[in-house]
């Protein structure tokens, strides 16, 4: 798993911290990242003991928990709580994932929350998604046939041709894999990362979809695709066990084969 530390100069200071109940016999402290645009103070990090005999087994009902019974301007996203919706995506002990198929006990010590890394912060765990989902529309992520579609029937495909795309329909844009890439980390502003590449070759990898060579071309470019240089963080840290950076070598293939 690919992991971060923060440089001692750039830690948050120590924030608030709230102890367990009294009488509660499995504590466990979690230590979060909070940042607040309108209250004017740096960002910190409050710890929160809780019992967890009365709590939920993943570390997103501890933050739910936390929010309801604790302190309700706890900021997070999400939605689905069984890791299909990806809003619960941060940074858990050290690791990009999702909150709620996060198990609590899997986590020795402290479990330290942070928001995904190298995003702009929004508030708290909030990252700010413009600029990546500004990235995902640029690759026209929808089918774009070579002539319209029969009115009467579906877009027939056989088995072979929908298998290739197990591995890829399954991405849930949660963006763990980027932000754990250096590569996107230091060029995000123009290498695309490896959740649009995956997204990308998705449309490509797709029998019925007629625009592989214009999709191609769009990808020709020395940041937008050849900023992956398989350091392999992206399909290390993929809470779905998809593998992006084999995504972007079928793309790189692909670019070969057609010169
Ligand atoms: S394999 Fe490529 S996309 Fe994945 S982390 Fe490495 S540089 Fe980034
Ligand atoms: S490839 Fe995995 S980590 Fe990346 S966005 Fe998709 S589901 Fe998330
Ligand atoms: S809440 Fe939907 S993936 Fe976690």
């Amino acid at each position: 798993m690919a992991e971060f530390t923060l440089p001692a100069n750039s830690r948050p200071s120590p924030g608030k911290t709230v102890p367990a109940p009294p009488g509660a016999k499995r504590v466990r402290e979690f230590k979060i990242y909070r940042w607040n645009p309108d209250d004017g103070k740096t960002p910190g990090i409050d710890s929160f003991s809780l019992d967890l005999d009365q709590c939920g087994r993943m570390v997103l009902d501890a933050l739910i928990k936390i929010k309801n019974e604790i302190d309700t301007t706890l900021t997070f996203r999400r939605s689905c709580r069984e890791g299909v919706c990806g809003s619960c995506a941060m940074n858990i002990d050290g690791v990009n994932t999702l909150a709620c198929i996060k198990a609590i006990d899997d986590i020795k010590g402290p479990v330290q929350i942070y928001p995904l890394p190298h995003l702009p912060v929004i508030k708290d765990l909030v990252s700010d998604l413009t600029h990546i989902f500004a990235q995902y529309r640029a690759i026209e992520p929808w089918l774009k046939t070579a002539s319209p579609p029969p009115p009467d029937r579906e877009l027939p495909q056989s088995v072979e041709e929908r298998e290739r795309l197990d591995g890829l329909w399954e991405c849930i844009l949660c963006f763990c894999c980027s932000t754990a890439c250096p590569s996107y980390w230091w060029n995000g502003e123009r290498y695309l990362g490896p959740a649009i590449l995956l997204q990308a070759y998705r449309w490509i990898a797709d029998s019925r979809d007629g625009a592989t060579g214009e999709r191609l071309d769009a990808l020709e470019d020395p940041f937008r695709l050849y900023r992956c240089h398989t350091i392999m963080n992206c399909t290390n840290t993929c809470p779905k066990g998809l593998n992006p950076a084999k995504a972007i070598a079928e793309i790189k293939k692909l670019m070969v084969l057609r010169r």
